[in-house]
This record gives C-alpha cells, structure tokens and sequence, in this order.
C-alpha cells in the first residue's frame, strides 16, 4: 500500500540519527531561512547527472564518487577544495585511459557535512556529552556547548556548501579544467614514485592523442576545455534535507540542495523515515547495502525507490569489507538480476573495512581496499552484472589514515598526519594507485 508522499510525510515514520534539538523555536526559524534561501543546484542539472548515471548502468560509463567521510568548516578553503578537485579529476583521467569510457565524477562535497553515529551519548571519563554527528549538527570539541545541536549550524553548512559548489563550478567550467593544460591539477607534493612516473607517462600519450586528433579536425577539441562535476551527500539530516526540497513545475520534487542524495546503511529501514523522503524526490538516489541486507529486502527497497523502474535512478553502493563480500554478494546481486529491476552497482570499499590499530587509531588497510575492489568486479562478472562504479573516501592531501599502498604507510605512521574527526580517507598517493587499479579491472 502506498500512501501519499509529501516533503515532510517522512515525519510519520521512525527516523534515525536524528538530533535533539532543545529550542523548537529556534529549529523552526533556521528551518523557515532555509527554505527560503537559493539552492544550489538546478532540476535540470539533475536530470543530466540522472541520464549520465543511467548510461553507466547500461556498460557505457563508469561513476567516480568520492571524498571526504565528513567535511568540516575549517576545511571549506579554496586549497582544499582544489586539491580534492585535482585528484578526482586526474583519478578520472586514469579511468578514461584505461576503460576508454565516459567517467561520471560524483563528489562527496559541498554538503556531505551530517554523520550517523554508533553511539547518541560520547562517555569520556565522568563525562557524558552527545555525540558528535558532524559540523551541521554540533562541534568535535568536548564541552556542553560544542556539543549541543545547534540549528544555526545548518544554515552554516548551506553557506559553505554554497561557497564550496561556487568555486567548483569556477574550476570544472573554466581555463583549470581544460585538458589541454593537465598541469594545472599537479599537486605540490607529489613525490617521484612509480605511480606519478605512470601517471606522467599516461599525460603524455594523451597529450599526442590530443595533439592528432586536432591536427586531423584542424581546430582545438573545445569539449576537452571542461569537465561535468556533480555533487553528492549522505542525506541524513531530514529536516534540513526537507527545507532543501523544491516543487519544480511539471517535473516533480526535487532536492535542490545537491545532485545526488544517498542513504546510509544505518537508516535504509524499509519502513523507515529515509525510505519514505526519498522515494518522493526526482534526483538520482544512492543507497548504501551492507551485510545485514537481505535479498528479499533489498528488492522490496528498490520497488518503493524506484516504482517505474526508471534507468539512472538508483545507485546500490554496496560495502561489505573484503572478505564478507565474497559470501554477501553474490545472492543479492543474483536477485536484483532476477527481479528485472534497472540499478547501477557501485562498490565502496572503505566502510566494511574498518580496523582498530595497536596504537587505538581507527585506520583501514590498503590491501583490504584493494582486495574487496577486485573481489567486487570478478564477483558481478561471475553473476552475469556489472561493476559500473566506485565510492572513495578520499582526499588530495598527504594524510596518513589508511595504511599500507604506495607509501607503505604503517600503524607507526598514522599520528604524522592523521586529520579526519571520523573515517579514515586515502590520501593522494593511495588514492591513485586505486585509480590505476580500477583501470587495469577494467581494461
Ligand atoms: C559513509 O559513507 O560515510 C557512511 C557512514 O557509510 P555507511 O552508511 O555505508 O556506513
Ligand atoms: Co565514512
């Protein structure tokens, strides 16, 4: 039975990871600013990124999604959103290369601010505070104040957003993201390892490739000047998610806050509230399958977000962790080819592969990552479907989070560089050498 689905029919269904706001007066203020503030993204530029999504469904595109596991406010600087910029884009270069397929790049930004938590409650010492639920709900800090959820914090995240897609759409139209000039995404860091000395050769075919094709045109390829960047965000918070949500005449609901919207592993209850908000918005939906999803399940979730069985539409991102997937994969991806019903498969490899190092970091092994990416595109290939995307958490920093990769970074090295206040990300290094991964798979 379904029922009439409006922005805030969610409301009448359980809803997880959800902050207590202590002063309804001040939520509903900050809530009635937001809906009347600009948004960020257009319907229309939803509708491409559904169309480019629905053609990596069918074999003809690849989707690079990745980023931060949070971001945070301090990291909204044009460095830093440079960097993560560069490095999408040169991991996508190495994909094109390698697949000689279209890579849609999706990246976890300019709103990927709110976190699901294991815990409501921090304990530290005689100490108990809320935990912290990322930069749109409190601060890291450990003190009443920092912790207590505040709805001026979502308007924040909306300015920084806001801040953060506007420099991007600067970047990917103009002279940066031109092809021509692939200097313009060299790092400052970058060390003289064997994956910079392949990603250099790599340039420098595409630069004669370039060079041919032009002098065969006789004029410059201008679709090689920009690129599409799209953004995405773990819609979580629901009031915030809500006010972001816009009636775009004879096209339907769409959240305006973003491209493309995913739901955590934590809230895709099928009865749940998540399910219930986002089967009423138009824009392509990811949703997060772990090892407690069932086959049976998993269709029935994919009935009610995608009832018209409409191509591009539904992302399945599954997690498992590199030896969980070889038992958890295989019957459900068996089963969505059986129900007949369209999704593009993505694999993340970073969230089933949590670990605890000696020193108590939390950390994730490199070859745990690489091992589950490869265990993915064999297992979609035994079953008869297909791997047509990748979700990272990943930054263009020289972080040390994850161990192990090109660095051989190890458990000693994680306190010289480690900034993430929730999941470890790849750093740069590491990041392309999955990148060059990913393109041998699929050569
Ligand atoms: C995430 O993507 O940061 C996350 C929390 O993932 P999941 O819901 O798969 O645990
Ligand atoms: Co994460």
């Amino acid at each position: 039975m379904t029922t009439t689905w409006t922005p805030d029919s969610w409301q009448k269904r359980p809803a997880l990871q959800q902050p207590n706001y202590d002063n309804p007066g001040e939520l509903t203020e900050a809530l009635k600013t937001l809906s009347q503030l600009p948004p960020l993204v257009t319907a229309w530029e939803v509708d491409r990124l559904r169309g480019q999504l629905a053609a990596a469904g069918d074999g003809n595109a690849f989707v690079l999604q990745g980023g931060d596991c949070s971001e945070s406010f301090d990291d909204c600087n044009s460095g830093t959103i440079l960097r993560k910029l560069k490095v999408l884009i040169q991991m996508s270069l190495v994909l094109i290369c390698g697949s000689k397929k279209r890579i849609v790049r999706v990246g976890r930004i300019a709103g990927q601010y709110a976190k699901p938590r294991s815990a409501d409650m921090e304990k530290r010492g005689d100490i108990e505070l809320p935990s912290y639920r990322g930069d749109i709900v409190n601060r890291s800090g450990f003190t009443p104040a920092e912790r207590r959820p505040d709805p001026q914090l979502m308007l924040r995240a909306y300015e920084r957003s806001s801040l953060t897609i506007n420099y991007i759409r600067a970047l990917s139209e103009g002279g940066f993201a031109d092809l021509h000039h692939p200097e313009n995404w060299d790092l400052e860091f970058v060390r003289n390892t064997p994956g910079s000395r392949r990603y250099q050769q790599l340039l420098e075919s595409l630069s004669d490739s370039i060079r041919f094709m032009e002098a065969v045109s006789q004029g410059e390829l201008t679709q090689l000047t920009r690129v599409d960047f799209f953004t995405s965000h773990e819609a979580l918070l629901l009031l915030f998610e809500q006010a972001l949500t816009r009636m775009e005449r004879q096209r339907g609901w769409y959240n305006l806050g973003t491209h493309m919207a995913w739901i955590g592993d934590r809230t895709r209850a099928v009865d749940g509230a998540h399910i219930e908000y986002f089967r009423g918005i138009r824009n392509p939906i990811g949703l997060k399958v772990g090892n407690s999803m069932a086959p049976d399940e998993l269709i029935d979730v994919i009935r009610i977000l995608n009832p018209d069985n409409e191509p591009g539409r539904l992302t399945l991102i599954h997690r498992f962790g590199a030896e969980k997937i070889r038992s958890r994969l295989p019957a459900l991806a068996e089963a969505v080819l059986r129900s007949g019903c369209k999704v593009l498969w993505s694999c993340d490899p970073m969230h089933g592969n949590g670990q605890t190092a000696r020193n108590g970091i939390k950390t994730r092994s490199f070859d745990d990552i690489m091992s589950e990416i490869i265990t993915a595109f064999r297992i979609h290939k035994e079953v008869g479907s297909r791997l047509s995307g990748i979700h990272l958490e990943l930054t263009g920093e020289d972080v040390t989070e994850c161990i192990g990769g090109p660095g051989n970074l190890s458990e000693s090295d994680l306190t010289r560089d480690y900034r993430s206040q929730v999941d470890p990300r790849l750093n740069y290094e590491q990041a392309m050498e999955i990148a060059f991964l990913i393109a041998e798979q699929m050569r």
